[in-house]
């Protein structure tokens, strides 16, 4: 079992940039004949790619996570790890790592336990060197001898991350890994995700709710809602084909009475047909905004408003603007 992974292993380095690890065809769930939580998915995971999953809460993506690594069943459709079945997983298994969204590891085990217990689940060889390595990277090392149970929020993610990637896999399944960490913590974390890929020639499947990091990190991003693909591509490619040319914003002031806010935006709606509002953001998504900036004060005179304009910018499209853009959450929740 351990020749063919390694022989499976040696095949998967060996072979060109283009291969593809993980493909999808038609996949689907439906929880318990009644929620359709993975709704005909397809896409490749190529090798020593990182692929994005962006989507709202609920959008099917740790779903999508747990049918590839056989926690749970498909519905219907079909997918393939280095070309096996789920029947062959055993032959594979030792070719992935996974972190979960959620923390899995042992309270009452120090930091230093806890990943001696998995380096011996995997039978790795050089286990102290390769968990001292991994605790350099992600800062644990200090607090190797710590029960876990006493770590910090962002602690505990770094531990989930370690734990799930001492087997040195070669394709990685990383979901939310950077969820209640701080700003430091998170850019060690995607420094180190970025190194590592391209190290160890790792492909990823990443899901994160934040876009700068997805922006930056992802060779290619799905966006993922109600169980759909609904757009794909490199961060680039996104920005141009959904994002608007220019996107001017608006930051309006909180003091602002909210009916009047209101009438506001219903004038603005009435001129341009992109808009979202979020908090006290307007987003007016346009091909030529500087042309349109005098129409907006215009209505703002109208209504009387200019005096609670903070701020009006125009600049390009963001990740996250598509995202808003395509999945409409912020005009929805
Ligand atoms: N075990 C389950 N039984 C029934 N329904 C489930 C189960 N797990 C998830 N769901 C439902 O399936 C849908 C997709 O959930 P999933 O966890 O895949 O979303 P997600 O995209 O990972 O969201 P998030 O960004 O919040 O992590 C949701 O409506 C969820 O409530
Ligand atoms: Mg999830």
């Amino acid at each position: 079992m351990v020749e063919e992974a390694v022989e499976a292993k040696n095949q998967a380095v060996n072979k060109s940039l283009k291969e593809i690890v993980v493909e999808t065809k038609n996949l689907e769930k439906i929880y318990d004949g009644k929620v359709h939580a993975v709704r005909g998915v397809n896409f490749e995971l190529f090798d020593g790619e990182v692929l994005g999953f962006l989507g709202p809460n609920g959008a099917g993506k740790t779903t999508t996570i747990s049918i590839l690594l056989g926690i749970i069943q498909k519905t219907k459709g079909d997918f393939s790890i280095y070309g096996k079945d789920i029947n062959d997983y055993k032959t594979i298994r030792e070719l992935i790592g996974y972190t979960p969204q959620e923390l899995v590891f042992y309270d009452f085990l120090t930091v230093q336990e806890n990943a001696e217990l998995f380096a011996d689940c995997y039978q790795i060889q050089n286990k102290k060197a390769r968990i001292n390595e991994l605790f350099d990277l992600f800062q644990l090392t200090e607090l190797k001898r710590r029960r876990a149970e006493k770590l910090s929020g962002g602690q505990k993610r770094r531990l989930n991350l370690v734990l799930g990637m001492l087997h040195s896999p070669k394709i990685l399944f990383l979901d939310e890994p950077s969820a209640g960490m701080d700003p430091q913590s998170r850019h060690i974390l995607w420094e180190n995700i970025e190194r590592l890929s391209k190290k160890e020639g790792i492909s990823i499947i990443l899901t994160t709710h934040l876009m700068e990091v997805a922006d930056r990190l992802c060779d290619r991003i799905l966006i993922i809602d109600y169980g759909k693909i609904i757009a794909q591509g490199t961060p680039d490619e996104l920005k141009t084909t959904y994002g608007a040319e220019e996107l001017i914003e608006l930051i309006m002031d909180e003091s602002l009475d909210a009916k009047l806010n209101d009438s506001f935006i219903v004038d603005l709606r009435k001129e341009f047909s992109k808009i979202t509002f979020h908090e006290n953001k307007i987003k007016i998504f346009t091909k030529n905004g500087a042309s349109l900036i005098p129409d907006i004060i215009e209505i703002a005179v109208k209504l009387d408003v200019t005096d609670y304009i903070k701020s009006l910018q125009l600049r390009g499209s963001t990740l996250e603007d598509v995202f808003i853009g395509l999945t409409g959450k912020a005009l929805r929740e």
